[in-house]
């Protein structure tokens, strides 16, 4: 996107794409560095980074723009925010012991370049020649994010949601077996099955009911 270069430093648009560019400098340092502690680091930075610009564009820009640019760019825009928000959630409630937490970060960095890509390419230019004050709204985004960085980001619903079911279906393999012997013939039911589950131990199900996970030796 060209136009970048010939925005105002303070333009709602450059600072949006200040955001992005350095959110992609993150994943793409994510993709280079070793597992462990270093990919840990960098998941830290890029889910603080990530939860602070989309607070911005939900509570100021995208209200802001909503009415210029078509219905549905906007909805997928926001449905794109929802998943991120789900996939951050659940990385901000599993700790580094989760084996799928660099796998989980990995979606989540494809979902959010996508919606770069797709902000970028489609919804800032016609959000660019919108009747608006860019640079006022600009500077109301600057002082938003000043604030959360101070204060820290509101609580959202997928917080919530996540927190709610966790550790019930930790991956849909599990999640699968689990109803498969829920869902198992009165005979089939006597018998044990075991299931793995990722963070801990071995447990049982029996007669299609979990047995209280065992703790690992861990
Ligand atoms: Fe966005």
């Amino acid at each position: 996107m060209l136009e970048r270069l010939l925005l105002p430093e303070n333009h709602a648009i450059s600072i949006l794409i200040k955001d992005h560019d350095r959110v992609k400098d993150v994943f793409d340092r994510f993709e280079k560095s070793e597992s462990g502690p270093e990919k840990q680091r960098i998941i830290k930075e890029a889910l603080s980074e990530l939860k602070i610009h989309a607070v911005i564009e939900e509570e100021i820009f995208y209200p802001a723009v909503r009415k210029y640019v078509e219905k549905d760019l906007m909805n997928e825009a926001d449905e794109e925010h929802h998943v991120a928000r789900v996939l951050i959630a659940e990385l901000d409630q599993d700790g580094p012991s989760n084996d799928h937490r660099e796998a989980k970060f990995t979606v989540l960095a494809e979902s959010v370049r996508h919606h770069i890509k797709e902000e970028e390419g489609e919804m800032l230019p016609k959000a660019k020649n919108a009747k608006v004050d860019f640079e006022a709204l600009g500077r109301e985004m600057l002082a938003r994010k000043k604030e959360l960085k101070t204060r820290g980001v509101p609580p959202d619903a997928e917080h919530a949601m996540i927190a709610a079911v966790h550790g019930k279906d930790d991956t849909p393999a599990v999640a699968a077996r689990r109803t498969r012997a829920t869902q198992s013939s009165p005979k089939d039911s006597d018998k044990v099955r075991s299931v793995r589950k990722p963070t801990q131990g071995r447990r049982t199900i029996k007669s299609g009911r979990a047995s209280k996970p065992k703790r690992s030796a861990a």
